[in-house]
């Protein structure tokens, strides 16, 4: 299977699939328990239709937005992610080339591994950092000062991994960082042959952003524990409302979904909140981003910029998020997979597919400009 037969989030998925050691493909794959809200996360949009206005005049579409003060050249942005060169050698780095590339935002993680001011040069578009509140208050102030030094627009804290989802796929395969080659492991080489050279003859795995400060030796760290061990699961709005006031400036929550948070995320100064479940991976059977985000745009977006992800698959879907009030749409495993598939050409590959349909999609209609898609051209099935 080449790049070139690559049309759509099945195709990457599948060439990712064929190229991963297994526990990796499910890491990027999985959800929590029974994944039903990762899947719902995908049929939510198919809950509305679009109605399309015709005759319009639609040669020339703008398709770009401003969120948290960032002009982006299309309305979708790279999620920030963890542990991406494991997937691929080049991980973090193709992303940020490709969103450079197509003029929009993309994140690093706490989790990223290379570091937040690499990421910097290698893009001169807009970068968020995705931070996780640590037990340890001295890390948290150490990168959110770092992330200020190298010039990091905006900050996203994530606020809904308080403690580890249940991934289930992640016990069965024991998914760990710093990823070792078990026995199982071994197979995978055997089986995975291209990614496992990959592996072997690229620099060192490393988690820059956390690295003074955990200790990576003392054995293998989960995800679910480095949430539960390491994260403070006592961290409360005033701890945020502090951050907010130390970053002063862009600040955004990612994980929020009821209209409660999201009133008191605009009352401290945030500029932007992201609903999200987290891809399915947190708490299994909350609601959808996107099932919630009339709700939240008609409480608060007045206020502030309301961004969602999750499931997002389609062109048409970014449609549907926009018309409900949506200022941006995040992007996750639709950009992971074409990375673990292909690196940096697999990534500009899914985004520049990602910016085709959206622009035949506001073509189709008859919109060109994002303003145009409104709640008048939706209809829920009842
Ligand atoms: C995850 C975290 C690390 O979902 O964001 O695996």
């Amino acid at each position: 299977m080449r790049l070139t037969d690559c049309y759509n989030f099945h195709d990457f998925r599948r060439m990712a699939k064929r190229r991963l050691p297994g526990p990796i493909f499910d890491y990027i794959d999985g959800g929590a328990d029974d994944e039903v809200t990762y899947r719902r996360n995908t049929a939510a949009f198919e809950a509305c239709d679009l109605v399309p206005d015709v005759l319009r005049g639609v040669a020339d579409v703008d398709m770009s937005v401003t969120v948290m003060g960032q002009k982006l050249a299309m309305p979708v942005y790279c999620s920030p992610t963890a542990l991406q060169r494991l997937f691929h050698h080049q991980g973090e780095r193709a992303v940020a080339a490709a969103a450079a590339k197509h003029g929009t935002m993309f994140g690093v993680s706490s989790l990223g591994t290379i570091s937040l001011e690499e990421a910097r040069q290698i893009s001169n578009g807009p970068q968020v950092y995705q931070f996780y509140f640590h037990k340890d208050r001295g890390l948290n102030r150490e990168m959110m000062a770092r992330a200020k030094n190298a010039g990091v627009q905006a900050m996203m804290l994530t606020v809904d991994s308080i403690t580890g989802g249940n991934r289930e796929r992640d016990k069965r395969t024991g998914f760990a960082i710093p990823f070792k080659l078990n026995l199982a492991g071994m197979t995978q080489f055997a089986v995975k042959p291209s990614w496992a050279i990959d592996w072997l003859t690229h620099e060192r795995f490393r988690l820059p952003q956390l690295e003074n400060h955990v200790k990576m030796d003392g054995g293998a760290l989960s995800i679910s524990r480095y949430f539960t061990e390491m994260l403070d699961p006592s961290m409360s709005w005033d701890d945020v409302a502090e951050m907010v006031r130390e970053w002063g400036g862009p600040f955004c929550l990612k994980g929020i979904m009821s209209v409660e948070d999201a009133k008191r995320a605009a009352e401290i100064g945030c500029s932007g909140i992201v609903l999200s479940n987290h891809g399915g991976r947190q708490l299994d059977g909350s609601r959808s981003a996107f099932d919630q985000l009339a709700e939240i745009v008609d409480a608060v977006g007045d206020r502030i910029d309301v961004m969602m992800d999750g499931g997002v698959q389609r062109g048409t879907h970014v449609l549907k998020a926009l018309s409900l009030g949506a200022k941006a749409v995040g992007l996750g495993r639709y950009y992971l997979f074409p990375l673990a598939a292909a690196g940096q050409p697999g990534v500009e590959r899914a985004l520049e597919t990602m910016r085709t349909e959206i622009e035949r999609g506001m073509k189709l209609m008859g919109c060109t400009s994002v303003s145009q898609l409104t709640r008048r051209n939706l209809r829920f099935r009842s």
